[in-house]
């Protein structure tokens, strides 16, 4: 069935579908009918039952400890993870930039999601770049962007968070994650002000934070993957992180593109600075693995970072690297190239302790957490 609506959206530009597809789910679920229809898709056989089950402690607003490590919860089929102290009612995650705005948390809260990253959000609103910014590859089951962290700014979107808190408080186990950035023009040696401005401004409305350096989409920005920039960035977190009663996971996001010794650097640093985990990976700007895709068609797209299955390998390698050099003792969130079950499963043989997919949304439709959590359960 979605496969026809797919052929039927991808007519038009991409972007666009985006917006028109979410405004409808968004309609849609404001129709009590509609709506339960919904939750039951998005959450089929096991993973039904977990809805509202394992609500955390933090989505009352209380915040939660540090502790770290993955256990699987002895609950329906074992679909709920444990880890930096939060209950994900099942592993499978939206991947950032999906959701910059949070818009629309209790439409994919319905769908069936453990967990959504919303952001890259930055201190000040920002356009983006020019459109078109983002186009699909579908021989290669792929998408290319360079949206550039269009978003409305820290402020407005910790504004729908609180709303979000305040009338979901006791309904809803979504955990929330926030990914962060800095605005294209601030430079790279005051980008740890930024970090901060957003952290502070998010601290009490999200259950953890993504620390985003590696998106190819804003000039210079993956070079605060260099050893000390990230120290810097990362250190003064960890710092302010440590002022609150209750501090906050924070993990990093880390390209693909990352070479051996400069994958092995930020491995270090994250063990030395005790960051609570990676997400591994974002977008490639390599074009080396797509394999249907004629040249000319992906050299007339341009610039941008390639998403989907050209990346499954790429990041399932960074995963299991990352998982093998650190023990295990580095939580691992794997995003790259996810679309079924067993491609989530394979994140997890690498070390992965959850996952989330994006690219997979596009192409599977709107019910592929349910169906990978369910996969996984089996
Ligand atoms: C259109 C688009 C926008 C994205 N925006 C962001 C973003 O703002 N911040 C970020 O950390 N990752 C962003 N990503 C990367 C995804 O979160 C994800 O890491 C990447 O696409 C790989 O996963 P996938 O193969 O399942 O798509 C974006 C991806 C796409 C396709």
């Amino acid at each position: 069935m979605y496969k026809i609506i797919r052929n039927i959206l991808f007519l038009f530009p991409p972007e666009e579908v985006h917006h028109f597809s979410m405004s409808a789910l968004h309609w849609a679920c404001r129709l009590g009918p509609l709506r339960s229809l919904l939750r039951k898709m998005g959450l089929p056989g096991s993973a039904a039952r977990l809805q509202g089950a394992g609500r955390n402690e933090r989505s009352g607003g209380v915040g939660v400890g540090r502790e770290s490590g993955v256990s699987r919860a002895s609950g329906a089929k074992g679909t709920e993870r444990e880890l930096f102290g939060l209950v994900f009612r099942n592993p499978v995650g939206l991947g950032a930039g999906f959701d910059k705005n949070a818009l629309y948390l209790p439409e994919l809260d319905i769908l069936g999601f453990g967990f959504v990253e919303i952001g890259t959000v930055t201190p000040f609103p920002q356009a983006g770049n020019e459109r078109p910014r983002l186009f699909r590859l579908p021989k290669d089951r792929a998408l290319i962007n360079r949206m550039g962290f269009n978003n409305d700014g820290v402020k407005a979107v910790a504004g729908r968070l609180r709303d979000w808190r305040k009338a979901n408080a006791e309904k809803s186990s979504l955990i929330v994650g926030g990914n962060i950035g800095k605005n294209k023009a601030t430079p790279n040696e005051d980008a740890w002000k930024d970090y901060e401005i957003c952290f502070r401004e998010l601290f009490d409305c999200v259950d953890y934070f993504v620390v985003n350096v590696s998106s190819p989409n804003t000039p210079g920005l993956r070079e605060l993957q260099e050893k000390e920039s990230l120290r810097k960035i990362l250190s003064h977190l960890q710092t302010l992180n440590g002022q609150y009663p209750r501090p906050k996971p924070i993990l990093l996001k880390i390209a693909p593109d990352l070479g051996p010794e400069q994958l092995d650097d930020v491995i270090d640093l994250a063990l030395e600075i005790q960051l609570d985990g990676l997400v591994a990976t974002n977008t490639t700007i390599s074009r080396d693995t797509l394999q249907a895709t004629k040249q000319s068609e992906w050299e007339c797209i341009g610039a941008g970072g390639l998403s989907g299955s050209p990346l499954k390998e790429k990041s399932t390698a960074f995963v299991r690297h990352i998982h093998e050099k650190t023990g295990g003792a580095l939580p691992v969130i794997a995003s790259g190239g996810i679309f079924t079950g067993a491609d989530a499963r394979e994140k997890m043989a690498a070390g992965a302790s959850l996952v989330q997919v994006w690219t997979g949304f596009i192409y599977e439709g709107p019910f592929i957490a349910g169906k990978i959590t369910a996969e996984l359960a089996e």
